[in-house]
């Protein structure tokens, strides 16, 4: 079963449960990708699009969709990884998105949280994003405090793609990853809050009781810089796609 509603500029689809949320996810952007085969898009990872992105590759399989064109943006990179560290965000990207959906490498463009100089890199970013007009498609999970990709809390609508450093609440959520919190790195690089805010098409990915709390205040609550992710209410077309778990009559 599913609800959809419609509060100031937000959709909010409501589904059942993971599964669910997963496949309407790949519904969405299965559209998406009709529309613009060689859309320009910046896809999370973490733990809530992976139902989507592997319902997505099964589709590929059955030949429904075609994504290899898509042009694919890294959303965030841990500082100083090696490149080949199975733990940096791009070899996640790498396993869960590019290869099973077959994306061109020479169409991904990385944030390479391993240059000399990785404010440079972010600006070198920022001028790749802008050459080809800006992010058709955003998909995005919600971060235990209102983070989108690493734009951590606190965090401004005109936030440039930078360095930043860790909330605790975030090496929390991410020492899962990492053997213990001890191992987490302290500091990412990110997208910026003005990239992702000015995408074309915005999916909110939102999924389990834990995230109902901060779900609320970021499409209920006052748009601040404490909750990133409130800044979404101001964005264009934005698709939240909530399991009831993570709904709870919102
Ligand atoms: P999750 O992460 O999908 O693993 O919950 C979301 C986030 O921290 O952005």
């Amino acid at each position: 079963m599913r609800e959809v509603e419609t509060r100031e500029s937000l959709n909010l689809i409501i589904v059942d449960d993971y599964e669910a949320l997963s496949r309407a996810g790949a519904d969405w952007l299965a559209e998406g990708i009709r529309a613009k085969p060689d859309a320009v898009i910046v896809a999370a990872t973490g733990t809530t699009p992976m139902g989507m992105y592997i319902e997505l590759a099964q589709r590929r399989l059955r030949g429904l969709i075609e994504p290899s064109r898509l042009r694919l943006f890294q959303l965030d990179a841990y500082l100083g990884l090696a490149s080949d560290d199975r733990r940096a965000l791009f070899n996640w990207t790498r396993r869960s998105f590019i290869e099973p959906l077959g994306i061109v490498e020479a169409n991904v463009v990385r944030l390479a949280g391993d240059a000399p100089d990785p404010w440079e890199a972010c600006r070198a970013y920022d001028a790749a994003v802008r050459r080809v007009g800006g992010f058709d498609i955003s998909i995005l999970g919600l971060g235990p405090n209102g983070h989108l990709g690493f734009n951590e809390p606190p965090s401004a609508p005109d936030a440039p793609t930078r360095v930043v450093e860790l909330t605790p609440e975030s090496i929390v959520s991410n020492a899962r990853y990492w053997g213990g919190q001890e191992q987490v790195p302290r500091q990412a690089l990110t997208c910026g809050m003005d990239l992702l805010l000015a995408a074309r098409r915005t999916l909110l990915l939102v999924s389990g009781a834990h995230k109902h709390e901060i779900l609320h205040r970021a499409i209920n609550g006052p748009q601040t810089p404490e909750v990133p992710a409130s800044y979404l209410q101001l964005a264009s077309n934005v698709t939240v796609l909530a399991d009831r778990a993570a709904w709870q009559g919102l």
